[in-house]
């Protein structure tokens, strides 16, 4: 077949990353980046063998030919960019959080739907081996009855050394509970259903312009107690855990990619992963084809965001 046309929006940590997929996947190729930052768009052209390149998102639309169109702006550029993304009928793959308020995410939502294109979003955690035999485990009964699902996030250094940026410290569109706890809310959400948000507290610098650096939020799946308690600028290691306790035993998610558990009476041990693995970039191919396809779309982003808005209202 020939290979999709992918034109990429934004050329930070997580856009690299992307494209290193696109460009490694047999039935993806990139043939147009953009970054308002020129020396990023030129030297990513480059990279990539001189593809075109372009420092405004506009120009790329009035000029390629795309088949989808990828967007790894900050969160409070998805929604202007979307939009006009969705507004020339291009499938679109769109970085979480899906926007920086509710109420853009709903437009961005009902608009990507109403354009009819394929409007994805990029979890990886739906696609991982971990995480799904989690959720295989959940559902085979492994842990018995939920009785509490936790969150918990512990980061000595916020923002973390990989991600250091002009935004995802600050209050307007970063923190963790936005830009990490998105993940386990919309994990949460696919595997346990509702979250109900009950109330939570932020931890927040005197400096304004400044993100949380603790939340504790109580929350409800279907009635089960969930916790999310998080905290940053702290002694030790980075840990994130995602735990679930029920009447016959205990799983966790840790660090995005070990499982471990136990049942009632035994240690916590690593849990072996074999489920079976199929990357993002394969579904977006399949449903790009009309095949059938497992993504999350923006509809999983906006539920997200619903729980999302509610642990980070001052
Ligand atoms: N899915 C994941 O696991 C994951 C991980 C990290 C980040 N993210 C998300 O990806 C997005 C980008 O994060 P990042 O860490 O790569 O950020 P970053 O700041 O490293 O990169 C963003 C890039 O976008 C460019 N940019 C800003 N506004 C633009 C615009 N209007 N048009 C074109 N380019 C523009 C910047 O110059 C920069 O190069 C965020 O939404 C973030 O939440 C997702």
């Amino acid at each position: 077949m020939t290979l999709l046309k992918i034109g990429v929006i934004g050329l930070g940590a997580i856009g690299e990353r992307l494209i290193q997929a696109f460009t490694a996947h047999k039935n993806t190729e990139v043939t147009a980046v953009v970054d308002t930052n020129k020396e990023r768009a030129m030297s990513m052209a480059k990279k990539l063998g001189g593809v075109h390149w372009y420092a405004n998102h506009k120009e790329l639309l009035a000029n390629e030919e795309l088949d989808l169109v990828y967007i790894a702006v900050p969160p409070k550029f998805h929604h202007a960019v979307a939009i006009d993304v969705i507004e020339k009928g291009i499938h679109l793959l769109c970085e979480k959080p899906l926007a920086n308020s509710l109420e853009e995410a709903k437009e961005m939502y009902e608009r990507a739907k109403q354009g009819g294109i394929i409007h994805a979003m990029n979890f990886p955690l739906n696609y991982s081996s971990p995480a799904n035999t989690f959720e295989k485990l959940i559902k085979q009964g492994y842990i018995g009855n939920l009785r509490k699902l936790e969150l918990s996030m512990n980061f000595p250094n916020w923002p973390r050394l990989w991600q250091q940026n002009d935004w995802v410290a600050g209050r307007e569109q970063g923190g963790f509970v936005l830009e990490v706890g998105v993940h386990f809310i919309q994990l949460t959400q696919r595997i346990f259903g509702e979250i109900t948000h009950l109330n939570s507290v932020l931890e927040l610098p005197e400096d304004e312009s400044k993100c949380e650096t603790g939340v504790i939020g109580s929350l409800e799946v279907n009635g089960t107690p969930f916790l999310i308690n998080g905290i940053s600028q702290i002694a030790g290691s980075e840990r994130i855990a995602y735990t679930a306790y029920g009447t016959e035993g205990t799983l966790s998610l840790v660090d995005w990619g070990k499982l471990e558990g136990g049942k009632l009476g035994e240690g916590i041990q690593p849990i072996h992963t074999t489920e079976i693995q199929s990357t993002l970039l394969d579904h977006l191919v399949a449903a790009i084809e009309g095949k059938e396809n497992r993504l999350y779309t923006f509809k999983d982003g906006y539920d997200a965001q619903v729980i999302l808005e509610k642990l980070r209202a001052i």
